[in-house]
């Protein structure tokens, strides 16, 4: 069994990821943290408690990140075309849930679940790092007392989606994820290289609504501003991004990698660039070395991910 903390920012392909996540029978999500991104951190904690609420999930939600972790970089504006006003699609959902929050914000969660299950939790993150940064900085113990860390970001051989050079999830806090992919612990980037290809099209998603009970229905309605929008780059269709880093936990077989020390360019006019110094590849002494060797996918069997993800959305 995968113990899973899921640090996301809800999110149209957020949602679809956390339900994969809650619904594979290896996958144990013991908890949601929130952080900002798809949309303030205020509403993608709302959309966190709306989703749990619905889809009766037992992990507790902790509020994280509301801010970048240099606090003076400027706030860059929501991606409201990507995820709505609502960061849901603007699908109906009410503007307060009545459930509670964990009294910890995200990063002490995460502390404390690591340190209470040594050895056995993975940090899932889909959003900007920045709780985890935290989380490093408070008690940077913790890299050794986790499993792995897979994140949604970063490109490497393909361009960007906000930037000529940037992934969002880094571009919107490039020194968080610098911090994250630095530290001595084993990360797996999950970035455009592979989740631009990983397409589900409309039909595709509205065959999966037709078998489905109310929460793939409910990933039906709030997906379809999210395809209109993917109408420059997808024939009508999305990309999966979040939900390859979910199935990844469980099927790393499915993906190509690579290995080798991984930074982040933090300001200027590639701000938020991700780079790999492969382990194959030498140069001469210099800053990269005593980097950690991180794994970064290349590759991905996209039709068998896309299966799994609708053999596991379509489990009750
Ligand atoms: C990433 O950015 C967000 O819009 C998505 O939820 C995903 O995590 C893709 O670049
Ligand atoms: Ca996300």
């Amino acid at each position: 069994m995968h113990k899973v903390i899921y640090d996301t920012d809800p999110g149209v392909d957020d949602a679809m990821a956390l339900l994969f996540l809650h619904r594979h029978p290896e996958i144990d999500l013991i908890g949601i943290t929130t952080v900002f991104g798809n949309a303030s951190i205020e509403t993608t904690t709302r959309n966190a408690l709306f989703l749990k609420q619905e889809w009766d999930i037992a992990a507790p939600v902790a509020k994280g990140a509301s801010v970048t972790i240099d606090p003076s970089r400027h706030e860059r504006p929501w991606p409201t075309m990507v995820h709505g006003e609502n960061g849901l699609g603007d699908m109906p959902v009410p503007d307060v849930i009545d459930l509670p929050l964990d009294p910890r914000p995200a990063y002490r969660f995460i502390i404390e679940t690591v340190r209470a299950n040594p050895g056995e939790v993975t940090l899932v993150a889909v959003g900007r790092m920045t709780n985890l940064a935290l989380a490093l900085k408070e008690d940077p113990e913790i890299a050794k007392l986790v499993k792995d860390v897979v994140i949604m970001g970063g490109n490497f051989y393909v361009p960007g989606n906000v930037s000529p050079v940037a992934e969002a999830n880094i571009h919107g806090d490039p020194e968080a994820a610098d911090i994250v992919l630095t530290a001595p612990w084993k990360v797996v980037v999950i970035g455009l290289d592979v989740t631009s290809i990983t397409t589900m099209s409309r039909s595709y998603l509205a065959e999966m609504a037709a078998k489905g009970d109310k929460a793939v229905k409910q990933l039906n309605t709030l997906s379809q501003s999210y395809i209109d929008f993917y109408k420059h780059a997808v024939e009508d269709g999305m990309m999966v991004h979040d939900s390859c880093a979910s199935v990844y936990v469980v099927a790393p077989e499915l993906f190509e990698t690579i290995t080798g020390a991984v930074r982040v360019v933090c300001g200027g006019i590639a701000d938020g660039l991700t780079v790999i110094k492969q382990d194959s590849r030498r140069f001469p002494p210099g800053d990269w070395d005593g980097l950690p060797s991180q794994v970064v996918a290349t590759g991905i069997e996209s039709e068998k991910v896309l299966s799994l993800i609708r053999d596991t959305l379509l489990r009750v």
